[in-house]
């Protein structure tokens, strides 16, 4: 080859060399692999009318931003339209992985098809994203023992003994957003442990709302369930029946069911609150629990769960394989979908303190 053309090769390949590490450093072509600076990570979560989802979009922005990434962060407000807007809109602007909180886990089948095509990476955030292949890990907490924690606590502080002879005592059933994936889990949890004590017939259900399709309260709304449970107090617990646990799915609807209560005069010498279950430990239902209205709720450190998402996402935009705990237990309907779950844990006025004060979840100064 005669020099110039050496000279002119010597050019062609210092170039391309430097594109390929350009394109490495700054994540750019094919190979997400890049460095954090130019990465933008989605954050599609699904409201902001729980405190837990605002404390999670927080987190994990947070957490990517102190490790260098740029963060969209989108809340639908429970609309799958706006969702599945915001999630397109995300892989149009080249966000290089999507972090997702579903509205509706079924309704972003092709929004999801957009990601793949992208090469866009896909973790499922606290509810699984259903019916599509498109989903890589999901990152939650284990949605059976948050309903088997708020059963076990009834059980015990009616002191049910299988096989026992207590009771009868009268039990009402609440369920959340028959859309929202998590509630199957919930509610199954919760059935298997009740379910053998509402057989022997240590616990009644008046109403006879056991399934959960009769239970379902439409986007989580406590106006709803207060309204349901008002309905439930005049048609069945006439006289002197009365309300003797509530299986509540969440703190939100926990806290229209005491609305209800009292405005039957429940809280009274005469009618006595019924023990009634939560989840989220929000700041408000804590301070129920302090006032002896709510009973218990389950709390799931939505710290961690943002630690475990944003380190997944780290692993794969790098990738290594991120870290799981549950490779089985997540069909999908399409696929099995790798996870890391988290444990949740039963607070009530014995140990909120411990838990959820000195771990800093809540502030002192925010209870009464
Ligand atoms: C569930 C979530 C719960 C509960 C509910 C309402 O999917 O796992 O923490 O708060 O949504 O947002």
């Amino acid at each position: 080859m005669h020099a110039g053309g050496a000279a002119r090769l010597r050019t062609v390949t210092l170039a391309v060399l430097t594109l390929s590490l350009t394109a490495a450093a700054t994540g750019c072509g094919n190979d997400s692999g890049g460095q954090s600076g130019e990465v933008t990570v989605g954050i599609a979560l699904p409201t902001t009318k729980q405190t837990r989802w605002i404390a999670d979009g927080n987190n994990m922005e947070k957490l990517f931003k102190e490790q260098g990434y740029k963060t969209d962060k989108q809340y639908a407000e429970d609309s799958v339209e706006k969702q599945v807007e915001q999630v397109e809109a995300m892989i149009d602007r080249g966000d290089k992985l999507l972090i997702i909180g579903a509205v509706d886990g079924f309704e972003l089948g092709d929004a999801l098809q957009k990601a793949s095509r992208a090469g866009v990476k896909v973790i499922a955030y606290d509810r699984l994203l259903l019916g599509s292949s498109n989903v890589d890990y999901y990152a939650s907490f284990n949605n059976y023992k948050v309903g088997e924690l708020q059963a076990r606590y009834i059980i015990d502080k009616l002191g049910l003994k299988k096989g026992g002879n207590a009771g009868p005592y009268n039990i009402e059933l609440f369920a959340g957003d028959a859309n929202d994936n998590n509630v199957r889990g919930f509610f199954s949890g919760a059935m298997d442990t009740l379910n053998p004590f509402i057989e022997d017939g240590q616990l009644e259900v008046p109403s006879k709302q056991t399934r959960l399709s009769q239970v379902t309260t439409f986007k989580w709304q406590a106006d709803i369930a207060q309204e349901t449970m008002t309905t439930r107090l005049n048609d069945f617990y006439k006289g002197s029946s009365t309300v003797d646990a509530i299986l509540a799915p969440n703190d939100g609807i926990a806290r229209g069911l005491i609305k209800a209560l009292k405005k039957d005069d429940y809280g009274t010498t005469a009618k006595p609150m019924p023990i009634i279950t939560g989840q989220d430990a929000e700041t408000e239902s804590v301070n129920e629990i302090i006032a002896g209205e709510q009973s218990m709720t389950v709390y799931k450190d939505t710290r961690k769960l943002a630690e475990v998402a944003v380190k997944m996402a780290q692993d794969i935009l790098s990738g290594k394989q991120p870290e799981i705990n549950d490779k089985t237990g997540n069909d999908n309907g399409n696929k099995v979908v790798p996870a890391y779950l988290l444990a949740p844990v039963s607070v009530d006025k014995s140990n909120y303190k411990k838990l959820l004060v000195d771990s800093g979840y809540i502030k002192a100064s925010d209870l009464d």
